[in-house]
């Protein structure tokens, strides 16, 4: 049997609920998959952004999409996504992926850290437009710990009902610490 990826399980759950010709956010660049995918769902119309704080992500990106036929089709920005609000007005964001962590082949010492990965969720929800939706894939076990984990889902649980859905779905039947897929949906 095929075993099921994070990344294609919530590329496939974007792809049920977003529509191309949008503006979309990848908040953690990393190696280009995500905006690579953003691209591609963006069509002719559509916006994509991303963001990361180191300058090989961002190399490794421009690379990736150069390769897929997507070269200077995206927005890439050496940038905290903690400082996302600096670059959209409130509510005029379609979708915002987050892939929390560290990069692939990369310094596994440079990961996201819990208050600026808050932080950013939380302008990121001001970003969103009313429809818009948010992905959070959230690792934990081994050298990411658990408390970012942890935080940022203590984090979503405080978000209010009236103007969000918060859906944390499990591998549940999978050992040592799966990755945790979730999606905020803004009403
Ligand atoms: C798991 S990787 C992302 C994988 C990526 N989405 C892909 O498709 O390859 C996590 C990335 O988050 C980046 N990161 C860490 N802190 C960050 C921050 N404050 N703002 C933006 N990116 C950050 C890391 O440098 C790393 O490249």
């Amino acid at each position: 049997m095929r075993q099921l990826q994070i990344t294609e399980w919530c590329h496939s759950i974007i792809c049920s609920q977003v529509k191309e010709g949008g503006t979309y956010i990848d908040a953690t660049m990393g190696n280009g998959h995500d905006t690579l995918f953003l691209c591609q769902l963006a069509g002719e119309n559509g916006e994509v952004w991303a963001f990361d704080i180191q300058e090989q992500a961002v190399r490794n990106t421009e690379s990736l999409l150069a390769r897929n036929g997507y070269g200077g089709r995206a927005h890439l920005v050496k940038d905290g996504h903690e400082n996302m609000d600096r670059y959209f007005a409130p509510g005029t964001a379609d979708l915002i992926c987050f892939n929390f962590g560290y990069l692939p082949g990369g310094d596994h010492r440079i990961a996201t850290k819990p208050e600026t990965s808050i932080a950013a969720i939380r302008k990121g929800l001001d970003i969103l437009k009313s429809g818009g939706m948010m992905s959070l894939c959230i690792y934990s076990g081994g050298e990411t710990g658990f408390e970012e984990k942890e935080r940022i889902l203590e984090y979503l649980r405080t978000l209010s009902p009236q103007r969000y859905t918060v859906i944390a779905q499990e591998y549940y039947n999978r050992g040592n610490h799966p990755p945790l897929p979730v999606f905020i949906f803004a009403g």
